[in-house]
């Protein structure tokens, strides 16, 4: 049986991983990798094959950065010379980005089954260009895996119950795969200077790095703080500040983006996370590191529980608030699975083929 796997942004290397790990344990599926190139700088794309096992993609498409349409567009053709070719049974899908959307439609228009991984989230705020790209992705896709019960009862609700399977969050695997590691090291090999005391920071999303007045307060807020801030910067923050000419503070450790191994050492040391990205405020409650969110909404309601993940926007005083606030760091984590979801969607997966194949 033969799965081709659509890849292309840091976050979904990372679920990847999870997946292919398991997959080279089960000798019934051939998986093919298949990256767009839409990440491509080393510290956010080759760093996490080499540190986390990923093997070769047999195809890179190598299509990089463009407006929303022109690159999907472009990652659309790719995608589906690639799909006619190779005649895969099923095509696997990660998350949100522009990368998940095209490799759904480019199969589902070649009436290849989609699996979707990290199915049901929903921010409910249709400017973000990730919601699209998921409730699109979401009704497309034959099989829907779902990390949380809340995603589960969207799917219900968007009638999609007979395709929905509850799994848990291949990225809570990954962090429970990985802490002891990283808990065990007598050192640490970060390759830079971390203060003993700091907030690990990290903004990316295109509502808060596209507009320069928002950008310039987040940043201003940030050199404000009682403790150094550790930075590492997204490329597209990177490319922002650079054209709104906003200078660091002196209060900011800026650093290159980190590897994976090193970004939970990060998280598990610092005093608090300040983000807005989806992954890292799942991996501060997972690691029981207090988190303060840079958005109004959130994916993944679970986290705000005892106020360990607290909403702010890019209001100065609400942040500076909410870094004041001791969370509740003894909750519940079952709502994210028992660290077990990337062996159920393997499970589900060969389940659903066989029956396909069956049914032929
Ligand atoms: C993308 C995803 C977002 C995800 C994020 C993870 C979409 C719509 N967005 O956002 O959901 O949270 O990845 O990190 O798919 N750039 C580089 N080098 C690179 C890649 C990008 O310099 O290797 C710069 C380019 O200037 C580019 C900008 O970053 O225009 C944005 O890249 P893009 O992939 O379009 O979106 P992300 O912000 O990375
Ligand atoms: N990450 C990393 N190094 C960094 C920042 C992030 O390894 O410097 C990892 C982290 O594990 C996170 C994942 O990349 O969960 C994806 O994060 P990102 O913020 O890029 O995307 P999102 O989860 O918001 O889509």
């Amino acid at each position: 049986m033969k799965i081709i796997t659509i890849i292309g942004a840091r976050p979904q290397f990372i679920k990847a991983a999870v997946i292919s790990r398991n997959i080279n344990q089960n000798h019934n599926i051939q998986e093919i990798l298949l990256h767009t190139g839409q990440h491509y700088d080393h510290n956010i794309n080759d760093i996490f094959f080499d540190e986390l096992n990923i093997p070769a993609p047999k195809y890179n498409l190598n299509i990089g950065s463009d407006t929303h349409g022109a690159q999907t567009a472009k990652m659309l053709v790719g995608i589906e010379n690639i799909l006619l070719n190779e005649k895969p049974d099923y095509v696997l899908v990660y998350g949100d980005t522009n990368s998940t959307l095209a490799g759904a439609l480019a199969a589902v228009k070649l009436h290849i089954p989609v699996a979707h991984v990290e199915a049901g989230l929903r921010s409910f705020n249709r400017k973000m260009p990730e919601e699209l790209n998921r409730i699109i992705t979401d009704s497309i896709s034959e099989l829907l895996f779902a990390p949380t019960m809340t995603a589960v009862t969207q799917l219900e609700k968007e009638d999609r119950k007979d395709a929905t399977h509850f799994t848990g969050d291949v990225m809570y695997d990954s962090v429970l795969y990985y802490k002891n590691q990283i808990l065990s090291q007598k050192s640490s090999s970060l390759p830079f200077y971390c203060p003993s005391e700091y907030y690990l920071a990290t903004i990316h999303r295109a509502e808060n790095t596209d507009d320069p007045i928002l950008l310039k307060k987040i940043f201003s807020t940030l050199n404000e703080l009682e403790i150094p801030v550790l930075f590492p910067l997204h490329p597209r923050t990177k490319q922002k500040i650079k054209s709104y000419n906003i200078i660091p503070g002196s209060n900011l450790i800026i650093t290159e983006p980190v590897g994976y191994l090193h970004l939970l050492e990060l998280i598990l040391k610092s005093q608090k996370v300040i983000t807005d990205s989806g992954g890292v405020q799942k991996e501060a409650y997972f690691l029981d590191t207090p988190c303060v969110t840079i958005r109004e909404e959130t994916e993944w309601i679970e986290t705000l529980d005892g106020n360990h993940n607290i909403l702010c926007g890019t209001d100065s005083n609400r942040i500076k608030q909410a870094l004041l606030i001791s969370p509740n760091l003894n909750v519940n984590k079952n709502c994210f699975g028992d660290g077990h979801a990337g062996e159920k969607i393997i499970q589900l997966l060969t389940d659903k083929l066989i029956k396909n194949l069956n049914v032929l």
